[in-house]
């Protein structure tokens, strides 16, 4: 078999001797086809580097670069209350988050929505009629009877925007499957607010936040050392700090050269020129039959709604070319997106020699019953997968590290992948090292850049980021805030509410 890095516990050494000779030949190619090598790691990384300095020049890059106008970390000593609203991919979060005295603390509570799968594809007015309805539920709920004034929402919406100010946000293409028609090109704030005015909803908005410049933050919050902010979640993506005198796009405003901006690098979109990205003939399906073809290929590859999607591919063709499962009731693996990558994280883990848990997933799922051997060529399909995931995603991480030339410096991360995938973690620390050429780290050493677990981006970030606006606003400076005016009413609130209880 190619090398590929760790194959860790449990160890299940001489595993695939009972494996057919057709199947280890599909073994072989499927190694083939999903493995990257270090030199090609380094590669992408290089051209990577390239691809975000083009983004800082011009408008309209692949990667896009978005200025966010969030300038600069916190203290650690922002305080007051604030709103929190989390549009991900996946679920709809209500947060009401205080920021106390204490350096570098908060207190939080929050309400968790489901993000109806048709929402996805239903109108504007549906869907920001749904996130008003839910922010409504969660402030009737949490201030019954109370006298309300207008409060400061920090609204995290994850999907590449435009940012002329911080409290304004023109999306630039929806991404993680989403398919609205008429609110790509144009500002998500006014529709939003609109159907908060509608139902009466006493909010502010203070900031329309990305996740990453939200994980950026709140990580910075308590560990200084965070200079980058990740998600590997349903999307991918990372947030940086940038010096506005290294972000040419942005000279005709005449910035402070050494004013900090916080950059959405929107990193998702790299080589979608598929320049250098080793795709496969599965990636190439995905990205056609998606809602956008042509956008996101770094994303497609890599983020939690695809990995599964690739997995239920590879599985169709080998059993389509007479490979596998025959026989078999395939009805249910061929209904597209039915796998997540939590199935392939749990094959991974499956603790048993024989892989009776694959087996059992299998069939509970998929109403399919797997030999043995097949049985492990999922498990080593799904070790490619998450391994190719991992060591790509670090190229993005190398590649803004080289830029900054930073040498060491720490990377707050979140996203399902992130924290569940297992040893996903372990795999994109291996591909950093390989990348950077990092020699061998001694036992017990932090390795120079580190891509640790981050503080709740979404939710305390966004609030942060609401409170760095309103001392912008309360110091007199304006500089890229639409509605200073607005703002202005909500300071004493966020400064002056109780403490929200537990
Ligand atoms: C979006 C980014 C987001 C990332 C992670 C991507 O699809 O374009 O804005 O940060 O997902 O949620």
């Amino acid at each position: 078999m190619v090398g590929l890095g760790p194959r860790k516990p449990p160890s299940r050494k001489g595993s695939m001797a009972d494996v057919p000779k057709d199947l280890v030949e599909q073994i072989k190619r499927l190694e083939e086809l999903f493995t990257v090598p270090t030199e090609k790691l380094k590669e992408i990384t290089n051209h990577f580097m390239g691809e975000l300095e083009k983004g800082l020049q011009k408008d309209g890059s692949t990667v896009p670069m978005n200025p966010t106008w969030c300038m600069g970390f916190p203290t650690g000593y922002e305080t007051g209350t604030y709103l929190a609203l989390d549009m991900g991919g996946t679920n709809l979060r209500v947060c009401e988050i205080n920021l106390p005295e204490e350096k570098g603390e908060f207190d939080i509570i929050q309400s968790k929505y489901r993000m109806p799968e048709e929402l996805k594809t239903a109108t504007a007015e549906e869907l920001w009629g749904y996130i008003a309805d839910c922010l409504q539920q969660f402030v009737e709920y949490h201030h019954e009877g109370e006298e309300l004034e207008e409060m400061p929402l920090g609204f995290t919406f994850s999907y590449p925007a435009t940012q002329d100010y911080v409290d304004h946000g023109v999306l630039q293409r929806w991404t993680k499957g989403f398919d609205i028609d008429g609110v790509e090109g144009h500002d998500v704030v006014p529709p939003f607010m609109a159907a908060l005015e509608e139902r009466g909803v006493p909010i502010v908005l203070a900031a329309l936040v990305n996740d990453t410049t939200g994980t950026l933050i709140a990580s910075a919050y308590t560990d200084t050392d965070v200079k980058i902010g990740c998600i590997f979640g349903t999307g991918c993506n990372a947030a940086y700090m940038e010096e506005c005198g290294k972000i040419p796009k942005l000279a005709h405003m005449n910035l402070p050269p050494d004013l900090p901006m916080a950059i959405n690098c929107e990193w998702g979109a790299f080589d979608n020129e598929h320049k250098v990205l080793p795709r496969t003939p599965y990636d190439v399906i995905i990205d056609k039959e998606s809602p956008r073809p042509g956008q996101q290929a770094f994303e497609k590859m890599i983020a939690g709604l695809y990995l599964g999607e690739i997995f239920r591919l590879v599985l169709l063709d080998l059993h389509d070319t007479g490979h596998i499962f025959e026989g078999q009731d395939m009805s249910k693996l061929k209904k597209p997106y039915s796998l997540d990558s939590s199935f392939l994280s749990a094959i991974e883990e499956d603790p048993f020699e024989n892989l009776q848990e694959t087996a059992d997933m299998f069939q509970n799922k998929l109403s399919i019953v797997p030999t043995r051997p097949e049985c492990e060529l999922t498990r080593r399909l799904s070790e490619l997968i998450g391994t190719r995931a991992a060591r790509l995603s670090s190229c993005g991480v190398a590649a803004i590290c080289k830029h900054k030339k930073w040498d060491t410096c720490h990377v707050g991360a979140d996203g399902s992948v992130f924290n569940k995938y297992t040893h996903f973690k372990a795999r994109g620390a291996q591909a950093l090292r390989e990348i950077l050429d990092w020699p061998k780290s001694k036992r017990g050493q932090p390795d120079p850049i580190e891509i640790l677990p981050a503080e709740d981006g979404s939710g305390v970030g966004a609030a942060l980021i609401a409170a760095l606006t309103l001392k912008r606003v309360e110091e007199g400076n304006h500089a890229g805030i639409r509605h200073p005016e607005s703002l202005m009413k909500c300071i004493h609130k966020a400064k002056g509410a109780a403490k929200p209880s537990e």
